[in-house]
Order: structure tokens, then C-alpha cells, then sequence
């Protein structure tokens, strides 16, 4: 095992969550069409998730986080997964990215029920639940360590701005967050 930090740990860190940052990630670009909500209001009469989230997202992100893990899970040697099988770590390709869209929609839904627009920034509420859900589905497979996921925790935030002022940039986003 890595020592907590070394180098080998932080990059295995980060190749453990990619298929989450792809799944997150690409419904910026294949998203749009029907909102899963199908236009539906809740308590407050704010939408149940809103216009932002989309079946193809949805789908469309699965498909791309699972794709990726699948292309990690057979080219990146075992000493840097943590020597998990390449079923496991292709189950793990699934579950962290079904996982962050399930976390995604989470935070959209909590973001309506505070009376936040579609669009409309919430530090942290942005950028977290799609990791730390992504992480609850994978426990099954495996559990991170405390360092682990405080690591990820930090750098996830760090990295969303990053990707959005970057999509901005390349007109995929009308705003850089
Ligand atoms: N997207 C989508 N379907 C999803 C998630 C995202 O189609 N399930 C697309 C939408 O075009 C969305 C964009 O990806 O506008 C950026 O995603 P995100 O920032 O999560 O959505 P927001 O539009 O900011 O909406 P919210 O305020 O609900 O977060
Ligand atoms: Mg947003």
C-alpha cells in the first residue's frame, strides 16, 4: 500500500475518481432535450430539479464515466488501482458514475428547494454531492481512507472551477461556473 500522500497515493486518487469527473463533465456537452422533471414543481413551487437536467445528461455522462473507467480498468497497471481486480474496477467504473449524476441531480433538487435558479452558483452544493455520492456507490467495491477523502474533497472543488472557466472559455457555458 502507498504511503498516504506519496506520490503513487495522490495519483492513484485521482485515476480512482476520473470516471466521476467524466461523468459529471459530459453533459455539458451531449446534454439537453427533455428535462428528467419533465417541467414538474415541488412544495415551493420551484421546479422539482429544473431545465439543467437532462435525460441525456444523464445518460450521456453514465455512458462516457463508464467508458472511461472501462479504458482505465484495462490500461493503467494494478499497483495504481489500489490492486483491485479489472471486474471490480470495472463495476467501479459504473457505480461512481452513475453515483455522481445521482449526487448532480441531489444537489440541483436541494439548489430548487432553497429557491435557486437553474444556473444559478452554490458554492460547495456545485461541486460536492456528486463526489461524495459517486464515493457512497462505490463503497461496495471499495471504502476510501479518511486522508483519501479529504484529499478528493479539496481538489474536487479546485478542479470544477478549473473545468468550468475552461468550457466557458470554449463557449460550452454561458457562465465560468
Ligand atoms: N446537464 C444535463 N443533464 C444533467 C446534468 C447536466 O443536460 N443531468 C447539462 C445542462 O445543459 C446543464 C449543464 O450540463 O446546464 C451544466 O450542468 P450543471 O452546472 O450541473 O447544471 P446547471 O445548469 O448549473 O443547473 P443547476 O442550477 O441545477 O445546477
Ligand atoms: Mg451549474
Amino acid at each position: 500500500m502507498a504511503d498516504a500522500f506519496s506520490l503513487q497515493w495522490l495519483i492513484q486518487a485521482i485515476i480512482f475518481i476520473l470516471p466521476a469527473y467524466v461523468a459529471n463533465a459530459v453533459p455539458v456537452i451531449f446534454g439537453g432535450g427533455a428535462p428528467i422533471d419533465s417541467g414538474k414543481k415541488f412544495l415551493n413551487g420551484k421546479r422539482l430539479l429544473g431545465e439543467g437536467k437532462t435525460w441525456r445528461g444523464l445518460l450521456s455522462g453514465i455512458a462516457a464515466g463508464f467508458l472511461a473507467g472501462a479504458i482505465l480498468a484495462f490500461t493503467v497497471p494494478a499497483e495504481y488501482a489500489y490492486g483491485l481486480a479489472t471486474s471490480q474496477r470495472i463495476a467501479l467504473a459504473f457505480l461512481l458514475s452513475a453515483g455522481a449524476l445521482v449526487g448532480d441531480l441531489a444537489g440541483s433538487f436541494a439548489k430548487r428547494r432553497v429557491g435557486l435558479p437553474r444556473g444559478y452558483p452554490f458554492l460547495l452544493m456545485d461541486q460536492l454531492p456528486f463526489l461524495f455520492m459517486a464515493l457512497i456507490f462505490a463503497f461496495p467495491v471499495r471504502v476510501l481512507s479518511l486522508e483519501e477523502l479529504v484529499f478528493l474533497a479539496v481538489i474536487t472543488p479546485v478542479l470544477h472551477a478549473v473545468a468550468n472557466r475552461i468550457a466557458h472559455f470554449l463557449k460550452l457555458k454561458k457562465v465560468p461556473w
